[in-house]
Formats: C-alpha cells, sequence, structure tokens
C-alpha cells in the first residue's frame, strides 16, 4: 500500500510531464532519477514540418532540449511528438 507521500510525488510529477509509465502501463517511479535542469531559459529550435521530434524531459542531454540517449537507466522517457509545421520557436 501506498502512503500518502507516495502519491503526493507521483502527483507533483505528473504535473512536471515526468511520471514514467512502463510497459503494460504501470507506473514505474521507483525507479526513476530526479530530472535535471540545465537551462532555466527558453532554447531556440527550428522545426520541420512533419519531422519527429524526442523532447529531452531527464535534463542530462548533450543536445538539449532534444534527447540524445542519455536518460538511459533514469526511468525518464522522452516526449516524443511530430512537427506540425515548419516554424523557429522560443
Ligand atoms: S529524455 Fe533526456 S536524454 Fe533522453
Amino acid at each position: 500500500m501506498q502512503g500518502p507521500g507516495s502519491l503526493c510525488r507521483k502527483v507533483e510529477l505528473a504535473k512536471q510531464g515526468t511520471l514514467p509509465v512502463a510497459e503494460g502501463g504501470k507506473q514505474g517511479d521507483d525507479q526513476m532519477a530526479e530530472p535535471e535542469r540545465p537551462q532555466l531559459s527558453p532554447y531556440q529550435v527550428e522545426l520541420e514540418a512533419g519531422k519527429r521530434y524526442a523532447w529531452c524531459r531527464c535534463g542530462r542531454s548533450k543536445k538539449q532540449p532534444f534527447c540524445d540517449g542519455s536518460h538511459e537507466g533514469t526511468g525518464i522517457e522522452p516526449l516524443m511528438f511530430t512537427a506540425e509545421g515548419s516554424h523557429m520557436l522560443l
């Protein structure tokens, strides 16, 4: 059974978008590391319409703000998305 601290931690991680979901849809926060904050200001990125991107949620990538695979073993996965248009964004 989970204590109230565990539930509060899951709610906080869900707000941050870092609550991992393991295969089968079970949440695996027992193995999850804390996300890092490599930069507090926005990143300027150029997105290409239709291209698939992996946005780093662990903060360990050397190619911020995109994933370079450094999240391996943290329990944190990148946020995958496809750019709807070609844009230069901050
Ligand atoms: S999610 Fe950060 S390196 Fe992959």
